[in-house]
């Protein structure tokens, strides 16, 4: 069934979920709202673009929030009067359900951490919600974070651990895919077929494990022959401390996250 939605804050994810949802079923209108209109265009016709949040937040069943955490006191100012009983949907990172909840007493609210693939419909959205929430508004949550890809159900303390791992992810796969282009270019291949052999490993081999589901050691031993050279290969990875890098990344990203949340509860709070 299609909605009003409204989309506040067309920045690089606000636009990339506004897209997508005015091209689904699970919106029949979308409102999406920015200080500065003229930088943001749209050529599809149940896509309004306004630069007010209140306006937006009136005419709209469900509102996306998609500003920067510290663009946001003002905006929740703003559209407090228009969220009794309506499904607000945060993207925000860093801003907790009772902090929002402090702001929009009257809004069912939950918490949602997409990643930037959301703009080819390809994110895994996690969502956290209010405990009062219902199943019919869990279902029109999922159908609408589904517009813009998969989604899944975690709990609220996870979610600085989610915007370090996915939410955050996309710039990290993006250095290893440059990181072995620039392999291809080191062992003689040109850039164009040296990119397109990186992309094409990389979707395949996680398309592979998702659809038939094995752990990742076992995928490797499949591909790894005594001798041979991609043990060659993993040994140097091995060397270079690779997966321990990784690691040290997400739990790096997941404290930054938290200190973050932290600040931006101390600023709201003063
Ligand atoms: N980018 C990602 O991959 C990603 C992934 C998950 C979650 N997020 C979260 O999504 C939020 C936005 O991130 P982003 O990367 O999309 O940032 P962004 O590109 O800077 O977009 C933010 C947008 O908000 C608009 N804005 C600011 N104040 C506003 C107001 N009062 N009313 C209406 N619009 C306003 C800005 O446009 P004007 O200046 O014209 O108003 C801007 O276009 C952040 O909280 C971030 O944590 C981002």
């Amino acid at each position: 069934m299609g909605r009003k939605v409204a989309v506040l804050g067309a920045g690089k994810i606000g636009e990339a979920i506004a897209r997508c949802l005015a091209s689904s079923p699970a919106a029949d209108s979308v409102i999406v709202t920015k200080r500065n209109i003229s930088t943001v265009s749209f050529d599809n016709a149940i896509i309004t673009v306004s630069d007010r949040n209140d306006e937006a937040a009136e005419r709209s069943e469900v509102i996306i929030i998609a500003v920067k955490a510290g663009d946001a006191r003002k905006l929740l100012k703003q559209i407090e009067p228009h969220t009794t009983g309506k499904l607000v949907i945060s993207v925000m990172a860093a801003v907790s359900i009772s902090k929002l909840k402090r702001f929009l007493p009257n809004a069912k609210i939950v918490r949602a951490m997409p990643n930037i693939a959301a703009s080819i419909g390809e994110s895994i959205t996690a969502f956290c919600a209010e405990e009062e929430m219902t199943q019919n508004d869990i279902s029109s949550v999922k159908e609408i974070l589904s517009t813009f890809g998969e989604t899944v159900r975690v709990k609220e303390s996870q979610m600085d651990a989610v915007t370090a791992l996915s939410g955050s992810g996309p710039a990290y796969i993006a250095i290893i895919i440059d990181a072995m282009i620039s392999a291809g270019l080191k062992v003689g291949l040109p850039r164009d077929i040296s990119f397109r052999l990186v992309t094409k490993t990389l979707t395949g081999t996680a398309n592979m494990l998702s659809s038939h589901p094995m752990h990742p050691a076992e995928l490797r031993d499949t591909v790894t022959t005594p001798a041979g050279t991609t043990i060659a290969g993993i040994y140097e990875l091995e060397k270079g401390a690779v997966r321990t890098a990784i690691m040290n990344a997400v739990e790096a990203a997941t404290e930054a996250s938290r200190s973050v949340a932290m600040r931006f509860e101390e600023e709201l709070n003063s």
